[in-house]
């Protein structure tokens, strides 16, 4: 049996203010505030001061859901090299859906390259894996990327600036040098091979690419290979990265 992200700590229904407080959205006064101003919106209706909210409730905040749904799951996987993102391979090669459990069936949440390694979430959620994938809700990704070379202070600006591909302008990405050859990139757009194209555009082809932030997920434990269930905090916190598209 799975469960999903319980918005409450047990099994009683507790007073609005203080889950919206615990989930980080507001202290409880400035949830307060937002209860009265008529933003939070309990199984579709309008709550007001003094409810509670239990298990299994629906509840969204200037229109962002943060689902109960028992049936959810999101595993969080550090996909090595070599493993395909799809459920099935026509050439049989390993796959990512096969390095999670089998039931209840997951997909991967957009696409890792082939050799591109580090991580990658799986779900049934389909509203998830539309909002995390669709450019317009922006959420981060950050790569560790090993290049050929060391790129110069210019290159690195282009990066940042925006790089002309032949899908047109990459967006602004947030770009650091951790040594010589190694760089950090954070982009929200996630076109098909976007960071090993941006690097090649500069003259300085990717090595080895590692994925290692999605929003606010990172985790430095997890083997390549190894998977986990998100904790419900994790959840919730990804429901919020992905609120509102930009
Ligand atoms: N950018 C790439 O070039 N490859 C990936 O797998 C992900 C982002």
């Amino acid at each position: 049996m799975t469960t999903g992200p319980s918005l409450t700590e047990g099994d009683e229904p507790e007073r609005l203010q203080k889950v919206l407080s615990r989930l980080g959205i507001g202290s409880r006064r400035a949830s307060e505030i937002l209860i009265a101003e008529g933003r939070v919106v309990v199984n579709g209706t309008v709550a007001t001061l003094g409810d509670r909210i239990g298990p299994g409730d629906e509840l969204a905040v200037d229109g962002v859901v943060y689902t109960t749904r028992p049936d959810v799951v999101v595993y969080l996987l550090n996909k090595p090299a070599g493993v395909v993102t799809t459920a099935s391979d026509p050439e049989g090669r390993p796959t990512v859906v096969g390095l999670v459990p089998p039931e209840p069936r997951v997909v991967p949440v957009g696409r890792l390259d082939l050799e591109t390694e580090g991580l990658l979430l799986l779900t049934n959620d389909g509203t998830l894996t539309h909002r995390l994938t669709h450019p317009s809700f922006g959420v981060e990704k950050e790569y560790l990327a090993e290049v050929e070379g060391s790129p110069s202070r210019q290159a690195l600006r282009r990066l940042r600036e925006g790089i002309e591909l032949d899908d047109g302008r990459t967006a602004p990405a947030k770009v650091s040098q951790i040594e010589p050859g190694a760089v950090r990139i954070t982009i929200h757009e996630g076109r098909n091979r976007q960071v090993r194209r941006m690097c090649e555009a500069i003259g300085h082809p990717v090595r080895r690419l590692v994925r290692t932030r999605i929003g606010p997920l990172a985790d430095r434990t997890l083997r390549p290979g190894q998977s986990r269930r998100l904790t419900d905090d994790e959840v919730l916190g990804l429901q919020r990265a992905i609120g509102s598209p930009r």
